[in-house]
């Protein structure tokens, strides 16, 4: 992509992965896995991930094939979408992926069942993770292409006191806001980064990068994002 082998660079993420101190519980893949929307991308992502010894919670973006992803990853220890529960959290992965459209998109079906999921886990504390950006981002060409129904999505994830943090991709850059008291996440790519608050399209010079969360029982979040050239969290 654009003069980067995305598979190298996420094979280098990895690589950073299982050298590190701390192994993961689980992976979030928040989407845009592939871009050739072939089986054999699905396998080769499978590949490459099954070694962490992890949960692997995928869910779909713009470039992905949800049917064929749903088909590759359906099997343990990939999930595709739905809902996980690690400790005294629940965890709800949503596929916005819409057909011809780099926006994402739920049915009215989809945000009922949202609804549905967050009642079903008042319980619990829960972290909703999706690909497209439900708030804007401050950059011209990508708030054109975020969620859709980004008011009708934080009406119903605002109106459960349970959810702590919602947590997407697409946006190759790092954020963190506090919305609602909601924590509103945003996620570096393991390829190439855009540069924040551009109008137009524009590369940022940071390297690779993956985000880690550290979910405390009573709530509180921990998170860091560890750029692969430095190794450095921040
Ligand atoms: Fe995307």
């Amino acid at each position: 992509m654009r003069g980067v082998n995305t598979c190298d660079t996420l094979e280098a993420v990895l690589q950073q992965i299982m050298r590190g101190s701390r192994r993961p519980d689980a992976i979030i893949a928040t989407g845009d896995l592939v871009q050739d929307e072939t089986r054999d991308g699905y396998r080769r992502f499978a590949k490459m991930l099954k070694p962490l010894g992890a949960p692997v919670y995928c869910l779909p973006g713009n470039h992905d094939s949800p049917d064929i992803m749903r088909e590759q990853l359906n099997e343990a220890p990939f999930q595709f979408c739905g809902t996980a529960s690690i400790g005294n959290w629940q965890l709800l992965m949503l596929n916005t992926h819409a057909e011809n459209d780099n926006g994402g998109q739920f049915s009215a079906d989809q945000l009922t069942a949202i609804d549905d999921d967050l009642a079903a886990c008042r319980d619990k504390h829960a972290i909703v993770f999706l690909h497209h950006h439900p708030i804007p981002m401050g950059s011209r060409w990508l708030d054109v292409v975020g969620l859709r129904q980004s008011q009708e999505f934080m009406e119903i994830v605002s109106s459960y006191a349970q959810v702590r943090a919602v947590v997407w991709g697409h946006v190759h850059q790092a954020s963190d806001h506090l919305q609602n008291d909601i924590r509103m996440i945003s996620t570096p790519s393991t390829c190439s980064q855009f540069l924040p608050n551009s109008n137009n399209f524009t590369m940022d010079t940071l390297p690779p990068a993956y985000r880690w969360l550290h979910l405390h029982p009573e709530g509180n979040i921990d998170t860091g994002i560890v750029w692969l050239e430095s190794a450095k969290s921040v």
